[in-house]
């Protein structure tokens, strides 16, 4: 049995913990956020990820994890300090890097005994040797230590199953010994496991995120192609997956990405690259173009309605994706604002998002359910593919609805059923007579 801190309990952080701990180890997870740690405590989660409550409890009840505000405590004993805070945009793009800042330094002053340092958080290139500097500089004596990067890779709404069965894990260090440390914690998960330097591992991750974000606003360039050759570009996506080298993920065009990861790291990856006097076209194209869609999906409504000024739109889903309650860099957001800009009233449902979102849209009304919002409706968007979608009673929707319009920005729907039951359908990219 190991004993392991994770430093930050949010999404990345609480499902490290929980995993390790499900794994045989002793985890200490730790968080500044002192309600966060108080409701954990309580059995209370901070966040709604499938599965993940049940892991928390089931190995908070084997007492193989806990939860602390104290670097102290969570310092105590432990061989391994998992770093797992966020790191947002900050105003050009770049990352911000303040919450690993203050958790690097807050670990030099706390650590009494040798110490490997694992940063789980998504950082430029040269973080790693940058953290060894701060960890020296606010030392309070010289203790040895190493850093290691050891970036994430887990998917939110999987992040149970992407943590437990990853493709691979990746690992950087100046130090190639503790880096197999960290590489035996990880064995179990029988997966691959990349050792390299850390600069290396902190650019595969971005480049990662980076080619995924570009296969899906590659798709989606494709799909507003077949939307005016009359292709269906959900079946060019199934032809195309079949060929190994292209691989069927990541190809649903829809609205674009969201969440908290693709928008900050493919503009973080294109600001370090600026910063050295390159001109990344690519990232800078896939990111421009994919905020290009949210404007368009309300163009395309706002033509099918004749405009949209006195018009309700009803929101099915806010959430970037499904399976979260994960509102950041939502499309939602700011399809809703164009919306309402545009003098529409814009009511939404979302099985999870609601609270969440209500910060974020205050001048949205919310509903408990797809019936209540189809209520007077002139048009509904499908924003989130959230399954309860797919097998809801459409027709008792259509007859709720004051006209019955579905722009589906998911492409969950099948346009000839859709038509058939007497909808005004309209999906992304499936050709303009299907
Ligand atoms: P998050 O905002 O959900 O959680 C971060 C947590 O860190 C918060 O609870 C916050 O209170 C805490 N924190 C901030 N400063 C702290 C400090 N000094 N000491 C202790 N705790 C502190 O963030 P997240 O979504 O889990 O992302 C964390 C990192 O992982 C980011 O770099 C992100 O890019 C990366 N990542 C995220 C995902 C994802 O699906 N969310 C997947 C892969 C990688
Ligand atoms: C993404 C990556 O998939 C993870 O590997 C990575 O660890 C994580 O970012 C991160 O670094 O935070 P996540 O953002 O949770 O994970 O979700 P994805 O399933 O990748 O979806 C991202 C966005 O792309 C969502 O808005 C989703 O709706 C959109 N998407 C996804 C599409 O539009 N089409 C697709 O085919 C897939």
């Amino acid at each position: 049995m190991k004993q392991i801190c994770v430093v930050g309990v949010g999404y990345v952080g609480l499902v490290t913990a929980a995993c390790f701990a499900d794994l045989g180890n002793r985890v200490i997870a730790l968080d500044v956020n002192e309600k966060r740690i108080e409701n954990l405590n309580n059995g209370i989660m901070p966040i709604y990820e499938p599965g993940l409550e049940e892991l928390v409890q089931r190995n908070r009840r084997a007492n193989r994890l806990c939860f602390t505000t104290s670097y102290s405590d969570a310092l105590n004993e432990t061989e391994f300090a998992f770093i797992a805070v966020a790191t947002p945009s900050g105003i050009n793009g770049e990352a911000d890097m303040q919450y690993v800042a203050a958790a690097a330094q807050t670990i030099a002053e706390t650590m009494t005994a040798p110490l490997i340092i694992i940063n789980k958080s998504t950082v430029p290139v040269g973080t790693g040797d940058w953290m060894a500097d701060i960890v020296k500089r606010y030392q309070k004596k010289t203790i040895p230590f190493a850093v290691v990067s050891c970036p994430e890779f887990l998917r939110e709404g999987t992040a149970i199953s992407d943590f437990m069965q990853p493709y691979r894990t990746v690992l950087g260090s100046f130090d190639h010994e503790a880096a197999e440390k960290v590489a035996q914690l990880h064995l179990s998960l029988r997966a691959p496991i990349v050792i390299t330097d850390l600069r290396t591992a902190e650019m595969i991750k971005y480049a990662s995120n980076a080619f995924l974000a570009t296969k899906i606003s590659f798709i989606n360039e494709i799909a507003d192609i077949c939307e005016a050759l009359g292709a269906d570009v959900k079946e060019v996506a199934i032809g195309m997956g079949y060929d190994k080298r292209i691989g069927p993920a990541m190809l649903d065009a829809g609205l674009g990405w969201g969440g908290s990861c693709f928008p900050k790291d493919v503009k973080a990856l294109a600001f370090m690259a600026e910063e050295k006097g390159l001109d990344p076209k690519i990232l800078n194209t896939v990111t421009h173009t994919n905020y290009d869609r949210r404007r368009k999906v309300v163009r395309n409504v706002k033509k099918m309605l004749g405009g949209l000024e006195g018009k309700t739109i009803g929101l099915l889903g806010l959430a970037f994706k499904p399976n979260t309650d994960d509102m950041r860099e939502a499309p939602s957001i700011d399809i809703a604002q164009e919306l309402i800009a545009e003098g529409a009233t814009v009511r939404a449902y979302d099985p999870v998002a609601l609270e969440n979102a209500h910060n974020l849209l205050p001048a949205i009304e919310t509903t408990t359910d797809p019936y209540t919002l189809a209520r007077d409706c002139d048009a509904l968007m499908v924003l989130t593919e959230w399954n309860e979608f797919k097998n809801i009673d459409l027709e008792r929707v259509r007859d709720a609805m004051k006209t019955p319009l579905i722009f589906d920005g998911r492409n969950i729907y099948d346009p000839a059923e859709m038509r058939a039951l007497g909808f005004t359908y309209r999906g992304v990219g499936r050709g303009f007579d299907r």
